[in-house]
C-alpha cells in the first residue's frame, strides 16, 4: 500500500511569475493524493498559466509539472500531487503560460 505522506509545513508558494496572480498554499497537502489548489487573479493576469513543483532550495530541481495551459478563470483546479518525500520543502511556482 502507498504510504500517503503529509506534506503540510513542506510545501510553499513561490513568487508568481505571472503578473498578480496569487495562488494559496494548499491545505493539508498530501503526497500522491488528490489535492485542491486555488489562486486568485486580477484581469491585468495572463488568461492561462502553468503550475510547477520544484525543490524549495534548488529552483532547478523540478519535481513535477501540476499543470500547464490552465485556465485562470477558473479559480481552482484539483490535482493529484506526485510522490514527493517527505524532507526538505517544495514550493508551487504560477509561470505566465500565455
Ligand atoms: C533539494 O535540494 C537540496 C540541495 O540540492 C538537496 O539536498 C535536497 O535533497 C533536495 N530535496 C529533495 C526533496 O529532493
Amino acid at each position: 500500500m502507498l504510504a500517503f505522506m503529509k506534506l503540510s509545513g513542506l510545501l510553499a508558494v513561490g513568487a508568481s511569475l505571472a503578473s498578480a496572480l496569487k495562488v494559496n498554499v494548499p491545505t493539508n497537502p498530501t503526497s500522491g493524493a488528490t489535492t485542491q489548489i486555488d489562486w486568485t487573479s486580477t484581469a491585468s493576469d495572463p488568461s492561462t498559466f502553468s503550475l510547477f513543483l520544484a525543490n524549495i532550495t534548488d529552483a532547478f530541481d523540478l519535481k513535477a509539472i501540476i499543470g500547464e495551459f490552465i485556465d485562470t478563470s477558473l479559480g481552482e483546479i484539483t490535482v493529484t500531487l506526485p510522490t514527493l518525500v517527505a524532507e526538505g520543502g517544495y514550493v508551487l511556482n504560477a509561470v505566465n503560460a500565455t
